[in-house]
């Protein structure tokens, strides 16, 4: 057999099936469309709705090499030959065309005489009853009886998880070679040991499994199949293990040289590379298709394999960060075929740095807290580690729970997970409470009962700002109203209204509902219920009734400015993906007339160029004046506009697309300009990290935009007139200004040392003296305790043997005080903790120390002068109580 490279082996495949009539597909996304399955675990996924008879497919037959990823098997990775986070499915694919007779001649031909395996190492199992399958081998392929081999549910049933597609499979096996039995007497094909190795699974997808485990035949007969890319490369590259193909070597080689080992010298070692390796490749996939570490979910699974990865090489003695540097040999591995790893590298090294860095900050202090707790432990006889232990190394040091788990299952230790699941839980339960909203769920009923008697508000405020209609009840404080009084605040219903109740970040309308000598003011315009407008303000004059025709005008200007800084909103989002990557995505806005705040997912601050280059691409937007156009459709309709829509949000049926056209499509219930030109300018403001991996943007469009701009014109036009020089040059002279105040703030520093350390042994006199100790008081303004020391220390000089204290007035009248005694006072019984005590109790201040040395200090001088005329007292008191 020909040795041949991953890469020629994957193109060989490919190509194989598009002879035969299949159409090829680039790998899907990691992140399945399918809410029942966390990633994409198989070749078969992206095509679910087709098997299922859902979706009628573009083509009936089609082949992918498909990135999968699966994590129930993570703890064998490295341990064994064949265990991977990420793995390749080389698959194809039949949706009701072609099935068993074809498929299983083909996949015979394709591993015999174009991969050039011998036919006599390869067997073929078959489920218990498929005698079809059977026959097919035999007659068709011509493989001797003894070599198909029939086998139960778990080996031949394939499903991709406990409901959906699923069917009878055929595998064909490779015998590696008696040298890789396990030696046990009835190792033979089915056994779980290296030398009967699955390499292709052929599914026949007949069935569909629902939640009660209840298999019904699908429309149609379909074919699914897989062969992992990295085992039969192993096969055809005649390498023991998976790591040792083309497609690991490299970055084994790699993660060796990091380390300074050699790969094969040591089990425990190759376990660590190992890991380390299969999890670089999952992880860089993994946010190259927009996942970020996180504490739930995929983003969980992510942040576990680094964490991971981080830990077994340290384990390696790898102290710096190091995953980023292994992406130049996963790209040069795997990069042609998937072009994302290129598109998103510098993402994949953000990210990977960010969370290294961030959990190598505390990967130290929680090992030592976990083997502190081990060792108390192990010497206590218990074997079990504390749910609260595996609680706070999760919470406070970011240690996965399964990452806990292992090192425990390292020293024989199992963890108590109830105690764990218990933190948790109270954990979930501070937060909901802390999120729980008073208001909303306040008052919920008199609006409820408004809106099932009346019916719902009719919206009428995406065309018209103004509107005749009729009030249909009246709220105060929660309860329902006749009429309310001239300078009474509450809540107005109306039929219809063009008022815009806070939605989606876009702030409520405000405006008047009128009559003839009746005004009230809107000051918020809210939904308390889902469509059921409460328009919140207070009667300004005359009485305002129940049933009564009124006119009700939102604050047009207003309005638009909203609608400015929401159409500008959408185009911040569409360029902020242009700009860092795919993987942006929103997670909360406010949209207001004076401002626009725009919160979205992304891995580290924003670069100054990253925000010019956002700015101007809006911009750009603006100045050609693009339509923004809506249309309302069925979701799935929307779907298929490629519109974005957050996921967390609920839509119903029929969903409002707003597309700024040939720039941005997205999901939307808000107010927009007509056209971009209307926006006229933007200008982001601020950018700020707010929590894990979650960016805020600030930004001003419109008349606030070119005020500021006018603002800062004028800030700039008074400098260059103080400065006398040219705007260009107005940054640096200011830096160059900084600059200089800073040298001459030192050298004022210096003089002030100089000029109160030059006279003060002069100067200088003692206030008391006892037993031969001098007692000296100074007092110094606005002086730091530096400089207050080097005083004392000059002072000293003079009185070697004194107590001497130091008194520092600073800003706002704080008083710092100082005391330093020295060897002979300290042995004639002063302690300058005591005197210190002593002295600052009568400012009320509070001090202590040792006896050589103290400091204490008072929040401000008003009793200063009292204390400092009190000083010689205590301090003779002192002396002579211990002299
Ligand atoms: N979907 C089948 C598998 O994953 C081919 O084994």
């Amino acid at each position: 057999m020909q040795n041949r490279s991953a890469k020629e082996l994957r193109e060989m495949f490919l190509q194989y099936f598009e002879e035969k009539g299949c159409k090829r597909y680039h790998s899907f996304s990691l992140i399945p469309d399918d809410p029942t399955l966390l990633f994409t675990v198989a070749g078969m996924v992206p095509f679910k709705p087709y098997f299922l008879g859902i979706k009628k497919p573009e083509v009936l037959r089609a082949t992918t090499a498909q990135k999968c990823v699966r994590t129930n098997d993570i703890e064998n990775v490295g341990r064994t030959a064949r265990h991977h986070t990420f793995f390749e499915m080389l698959g194809n694919f039949s949706f009701g065309d072609y099935f068993k007779e074809e498929i299983i001649p083909w996949s015979w031909e394709f591993m015999t005489e174009r991969i050039g395996l011998e036919p006599e190492r390869l067997y073929a199992t078959i489920y218990l009853d498929d005698d079809e399958a059977h026959d097919i081998w035999r007659d068709k392929v011509g493989l001797p009886e003894e070599r198909i081999i029939r086998l139960g549910d778990e080996d031949n049933f394939w499903a991709a998880g406990p409901t959906g597609p699923c069917g009878p499979c055929s595998e064909i096996i490779y015998d590696q070679g008696p040298e890789y039995s396990c030696g046990k007497p009835d190792c033979a094909v089915g056994c779980d040991c290296d030398r009967y190795l699955e390499i292709w699974n052929l599914v026949f997808m007949q069935f569909n499994r629902d939640e009660a485990g209840n298999l019904t035949p699908l429309p149609k007969k379909n074919i699914d199949t897989g062969m992992g890319l990295e085992r039969l490369a192993s096969v055809v590259q005649n390498v023991p293990t998976d790591f040792e193909t083309d497609l690991f070597l490299p970055i084994i080689e790699e993660i060796s040289k990091i380390a300074n080992v050699t790969y094969g010298s040591d089990p425990k070692k190759d376990l660590a590379i190992k890991v380390i390796a299969d999890h670089i490749r999952a992880s860089a996939f993994m946010i190259a298709d927009g996942i970020l570490p996180t504490n739930e979910g995929r983003g969980y699974v992510l942040r576990r394999l680094i964490r991971r990865s981080i830990r077994y090489g340290r384990l390696l003695g790898i102290e710096r960060m190091f995953m980023a540097s292994l992406l130049p040999v996963v790209q040069t591995a795997m990069g042609v075929e998937y072009h994302e790893l290129e598109e998103q590298s510098s993402a994949i090294e953000q990210v990977l740095n960010t969370e290294e860095d961030r959990f190598s900050r505390t990967l130290v202090q929680g090992s030592e807290l976990l083997d502190t707790e081990v060792k108390k432990l192990v010497s206590d006889g218990v074997k079990v580690l504390p749910g609260e232990v595996a609680f706070v190394l999760y919470d406070t040091y970011g240690f996965p729970y399964e990452l806990t788990e292992e090192i425990c299952d390292e020293h024989g230790f199992t963890i108590d997970k109830d105690a764990f699941e218990t933190e948790m839980e109270a954990q979930r339960e501070r937060a909901r409470a802390s999120s729980k909203q008073a208001s909303a769920v306040m008052a919920k009923s008199a609006y409820s009962d408004i809106r099932e008697k009346s019916g719902t508000t009719n919206f009428v405020g995406y065309t018209m700002t103004e509107i005749e209609t009729q009030v249909v009840a009246i709220i105060v404080d929660g309860e329902e109203r006749d009429l309310l009084n001239e300078g009474e605040s509450g809540d107005v219903i109306l039929a219809d209204t063009p008022f815009y109740a806070e939605k989606g970040g876009q702030v409520g309308d405000t405006g008047s509902i009128a009559q003839e000598r009746v005004i009230f003011d809107v000051k918020d315009t809210v939904a308390p219920v889902d469509d059921l407008t409460a328009h919140r303000g207070t009667l300004l004059k005359g009485t305002l009734t129940k049933g009564a025709l009124v006119k009700a005008s939102i604050d047009a200007e207003r309005r638009k400015a909203i609608q400015r800084h929401h159409t500008a909103t959408h185009l911040i989002h569409e360029a902020l993906t242009r700009v860092l990557g795919k993987h942006v995505r929103q997670a909360g806005s406010i949209v207001t007339p004076t401002f626009l705040r725009f919160d979205f997912n992304h891995f580290a601050q924003l670069t100054s160029e990253q925000i010019h280059d956002v700015e101007k691409l809006v911009f750009e937007q603006i100045l050609k004046d693009l339509p923004v156009l809506t249309e309302e459709m069925s979701i799935e309709d929307a779907k298929k506009t490629g519109a974005r829509a957050l996921f967390d949000e609920k839509y119903g049926d029929l969903v409002r697309v707003l597309c700024v056209e040939g720039f941005s499509t997205e999901l939307c219930g808000g107010t927009h300009v007509k056209r971009t030109g209307e926006i006229g300018v933007i200008k982001i403001v601020r950018e700020e990290g707010i929590g894990s991996g979650i960016r805020r943007i600030n930004a001003i469009v419109g008349q606030t935009a070119f005020d500021i701009f006018q603002r800062m014109g004028f800030a700039v036009a008074h400098l260059v007139t103080i400065f006398g020089d040219d705007m260009e040059n107005i940054t640096s002279r200011v830096e160059e200004l900084m600059d200089e105040k800073k040298v001459l703030e030192r050298k004022n520093r210096e003089l002030q040392v100089k000029s109160a350390t030059t006279n003060i042994q002069d100067s200088v006199k003692p206030a008391a003296s006892v037993n031969g100790i001098d007692f000296i008081v100074e007092k110094f303004q606005n002086i730091s305790i530096e400089l207050i020391r080097q005083i004392g220390d000059k002072i000293r000089q003079k009185y070697p043997t004194s107590v001497i204290l130091l008194i520092g007035v600073g800003e706002e009248k704080r008083v710092n005080m100082t005391v330093m005694a020295s060897d002979e006072a300290v042995a004639k019984g002063m302690n300058a903790g005591t005197l210190m005590k002593e002295i600052t109790a009568v400012m009320g201040g509070k001090g202590g120390g040792k006896p050589a040395l103290a400091q204490g200090g008072a929040a401000n001088d008003e009793k200063l002068g009292e204390a400092m005329q009190k000083a010689p007292a205590i301090f003779e008191n002192l002396m002579n109580a211990k002299g």
